[in-house]
């Protein structure tokens, strides 16, 4: 219901923007704000980017505002305008949408991270995948595992699932054929209990909302004799803190946890922690 009438007053707000009798030097801003309402209250809450609707109700808008003025050369200009603000308007539906995630990950962050998985390619991450020790015969699931640029070092396994809420980050690992993209959250993992031999989470906890149910519910999808490895920069090194900063200044809602801090989250289970010269390693030995 607050959803319908935070629709319906921007529609109207936008309608009354459009048809404002006003004709000074910000008029063709005005009508702009005002189209670009109308197509942002037709495709909000956006999954994905549709501009359908949006064009079909911005025209709709604009052919009544047309007809209403009895000047076409004016009512052409306009048109442009009303276009412009159809296309935008859904972008931003896209990104004010809420999706339970730093909407960072739908932005810059993609291009870079698929960069970095092609670019990466020959440069094995040692220690995770020595940890890690991936049989042919293993399930692996790589939460947060965005592009797949870790996972891609693991698909002589049996299976490797990529699980991540932004179809953005994921757009990459669609392309590797032996990877398997899931879209979702680490906090309700969509798998049952026990189905995965490891389970990594790499320089993506720190970005969760719900951590303690994202490794709840990594926990859970292990497998007896399973093994679950997080990678995150360290808190508690110069170099780990700066990262933090950084992520703060671009304003991600990011909170990092010290290794020792992570692993005091399984008092049931063996767990190693190893750090070089910025990141930690924490790996737990599901019993
Ligand atoms: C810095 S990227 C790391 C991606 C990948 N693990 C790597 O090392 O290349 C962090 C990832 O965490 C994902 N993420 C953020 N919140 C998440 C959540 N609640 N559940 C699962 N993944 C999440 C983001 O979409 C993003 O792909």
């Amino acid at each position: 219901m607050k959803r319908a009438v935070l629709i319906a007053l921007a529609a109207l707000l936008g309608a009354a923007a459009v048809f404002a009798p006003y004709s000074g030097p910000a008029a063709s801003g005005l009508r702009w704000f005002g189209y670009t309402l109308l197509a942002w209250a037709t495709t909000w809450p956006a999954r994905r980017f549709t501009w359908g609707r949006a064009l079909v109700a911005v025209g709709l808008v604009w052919a009544l505002r047309a007809w209403s003025l009895h000047n076409p050369p004016a009512a052409a200009a306009e048109a442009w305008w009303a276009l412009l603000a159809a296309l935008v308007g859904p972008v931003l539906a896209y990104f004010t949408t809420p999706r339970g995630y730093d909407p960072h990950f739908d932005l810059v962050v993609p291009w870079v991270y698929g960069h970095l998985a092609r670019r990466t390619h020959g440069a094995r991450p040692q220690t995770l995948l020595r940890f890690a020790a991936v049989e042919a015969h293993h399930r692996v699931l790589d939460v947060g595992g965005g592009a797949g640029r870790t996972a891609r070092h693991m698909e002589h396994a049996r299976q490797v699932v990529v699980l991540d809420p932004s179809p953005f980050m994921l757009a990459e690992a669609r392309k590797r054929p032996r990877l398997h993209p899931v879209q979702g959250f680490a906090e309700r993992l969509p798998f049952p209990a026990a189905t995965f031999d490891r389970v990594i989470i790499v320089d993506a906890l720190h970005h969760m909302r719900g951590q303690e149910d994202a490794l709840r519910e990594a926990w859970r999808v292990l497998a007896p004799r399973g093994r679950l490895i997080l990678e995150e920069p360290n808190p508690a090194h110069p170099v780990g803190r700066a990262i933090a900063l950084g992520e703060r200044l671009l304003g991600m809602p990011s909170r990092f946890q010290t290794p020792e801090a992570l692993a005091a989250q399984f008092p049931q289970a063996r767990v190693q922690v190893e750090k070089d010269a910025w990141r930690a390693w924490v790996v737990v030995e599901k019993p």
